[in-house]
């Protein structure tokens, strides 16, 4: 996979996207219509997620479930987000159930997969230590190009302009796709993962009507780890970018980082708008 040079933001809709391979090729408002009109299977199973909620996380454990296999898989889950493939034909190979994902809003997931009532596995993370964690790759990653100091994109995040929607934007949607298709869309939370990774995984797998021995459980728990992770899976990043050849994905994988970023007067100006923007949601989110 060559390396990609930096190019100006894709836009669409009033929204900045990354410039991920299909964007660049077909534009943005064609790769969005392309994931809108792609051929969903019954049995797909997408992950939907904001940026640095934990997808890469999610897509191993959910692999390995799928494939009731002990050890992490080999491939990277970039070789399936549904707006990076700029041709989507080349899905049509994977066996089913295919494992795919996407940053992008509710209302541009496949339409087939919303008539087919498909599985939506939906991780959501604390917004402050997804701004961290996105601070920390938009600076290196060259399909976002985005070399700023912290006060600057800080002030950035605050007013919604980063990539994809603003997080409010991105969870509000999701949470009010929730309530019309309760079935389909299954919720959960990194924090929980992190706290207690076996249980979390149990349910996500009666979510996904798979049984699963306490063995597997203890394997997959164990393989997906952050450390394991880190020290084993190579990530797309490694890819595309030339100066960061180990690639960038596995940095902290904590709790509570924005702690070390945050100073207090962000911290309440951030809070405040929080409980504005999250008065009516019913999502748990707690910051630690
Ligand atoms: P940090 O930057 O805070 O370390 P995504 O996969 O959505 O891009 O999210 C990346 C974030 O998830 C990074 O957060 C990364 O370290 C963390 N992460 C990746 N794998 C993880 C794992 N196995 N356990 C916990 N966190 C993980």
């Amino acid at each position: 996979m060559p390396v990609l040079e930096p190019v100006p933001l894709p836009e669409y809709d009033g929204v900045t996207y990354i410039s991920l391979r299909a964007f660049r090729e077909k534009g943005p408002e064609q790769t969005i219509k392309d994931v809108k009109d792609f051929q969903s299977r019954e049995t797909d199973i997408i992950i939907c997620t904001y940026l640095k909620a934990g997808v890469h996380w999610l897509d191993e454990i959910i692999t390995m479930l799928v494939n009731k296999t002990k050890t992490l898989a080999s491939g990277t889950k970039g070789q399936r987000t549904l707006e990076g493939i700029p041709e989507l034909s080349v899905l049509d190979s994977l066996p089913s159930p295919r494992i795919l994902n996407t940053h992008l809003s509710f209302k541009y997931i496949p339409t087939k997969h919303v008539q087919n009532k498909g599985k939506i596995v939906h991780m959501i993370r604390n917004p402050k230590d997804i701004c961290v964690s996105l601070y920390h790759h938009a600076k290196k990653d060259v399909v976002m190009n985005y070399d700023v100091p912290w006060e600057k994109y800080f002030e950035n995040w605050m007013s919604g302009k980063v990539f994809y929607s603003s997080w409010y934007d991105y969870e509000l949607g999701m949470e009010e796709a929730s309530i019309q298709y309760p079935r389909m869309i299954y919720t959960c939370y990194y924090e929980d993962f992190k706290r207690e990774p076996k249980n979390q995984i149990r349910k996500l797998a009666d979510f996904l009507d798979i049984n699963v021995s306490d063995q597997l459980l203890e394997n997959i728990t164990e393989e997906t780890s952050f450390e394991n992770m880190q020290s084993k899976k190579t990530d797309n990043t490694k890819f595309v970018n030339m100066k960061e050849a180990e690639g960038f994905i596995y940095r902290k994988g904590d709790i509570g980082d924005w702690k070390n970023h945050f100073t207090v007067n962000q911290n309440s100006r951030f809070d405040t708008q929080f409980k504005d923007r999250m008065k009516d949601s019913k999502y748990n989110i707690t910051f630690e």
